[in-house]
């Protein structure tokens, strides 16, 4: 599943992930976790050579459910990875290609893992249709206006106690999608054989209920 911020994709991927009695995987918590480590360790989030360091010394860990929490070096970062000042450098540390290929590919190994222990997965990111699993079974691209999107944003930051307005929001959220959309290594797209889902009117529920179809029609 990938889509921009803010079209509810994370919390449809669980739910989904939930319904289907199978395993999950947030692949941004992976480039957000890095982007904290390398803020930690003072590195200039756009100095690729720097970014790379910080990473390949960096213990990274996620378990491929609902409700994982990613360490870093043993540490639950869970909540340190939504703040502002992770959003505000993570597209710049996840447009590092060789920072990708190593994620990229230690998100096949779980994947590959979850599938054989689980019997499915549902992975939420930017690129897993288009690169990390080209050949899912299912591929989904969730869109919703920029609107739709920042409101959804400043709610969910407003529910967990970090302050924001939706002009601030909406201007951080086209800002990313700028970044994730132009940058020359897996930028964010549609895969050829995505199944779009505009989710701009559609509340949880009816995306749930649509991707559930889907997920039949699929058998
Ligand atoms: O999904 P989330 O908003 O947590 O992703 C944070 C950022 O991580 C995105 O804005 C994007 O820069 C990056 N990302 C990525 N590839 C993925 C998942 C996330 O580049 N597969």
């Amino acid at each position: 599943m990938d889509g921009p911020s803010g079209t509810g994709k994370s919390t449809v991927a669980k739910r989904l992930a939930e319904r289907l009695d199978a395993a999950y995987l947030d692949t941004g918590a992976m480039y957000r976790a890095v982007t904290l480590a390398v803020l930690r360790a003072g590195v200039d989030p756009a100095d690729s050579a720097e970014v790379l360091r910080v990473a390949e010394s960096t213990d990274l860990s996620l378990a491929t459910e609902v409700g994982a929490r990613p360490t870093i070096d043993g540490e639950d970062v869970s909540a340190e990875i939504r703040g502002p000042e992770v959003t505000a450098h993570v597209s710049a540390v996840s447009a590092v290609p060789k920072l990708r290929e190593r994620l990229v590919a230690l998100q096949r190994r779980l994947i590959s893992e979850a599938k054989a222990v689980r019997g499915g997965i549902v992975v939420e990111g930017r690129d897993i249709g288009t690169v990390v699993v080209p050949d899912a079974a299912l591929k989904v691209y969730l869109t919703a206006s920029a609107d739709a999107r920042a409101q959804r944003r400043a709610r969910q930051d407003s529910a967990a106690g970090r302050a924001n307005t939706v002009d601030a929001t909406l201007a951080d959220v086209e800002r990313r999608d700028r970044l994730d959309s132009s940058r020359a290594v897996s930028p964010l797209r549609p895969a050829a054989d995505a199944v779009e889902v505009d989710t701009t009117d559609l509340d949880i529920d009816g995306v749930l209920d649509r991707l559930m179809d889907l997920v039949e029609e699929r058998g």
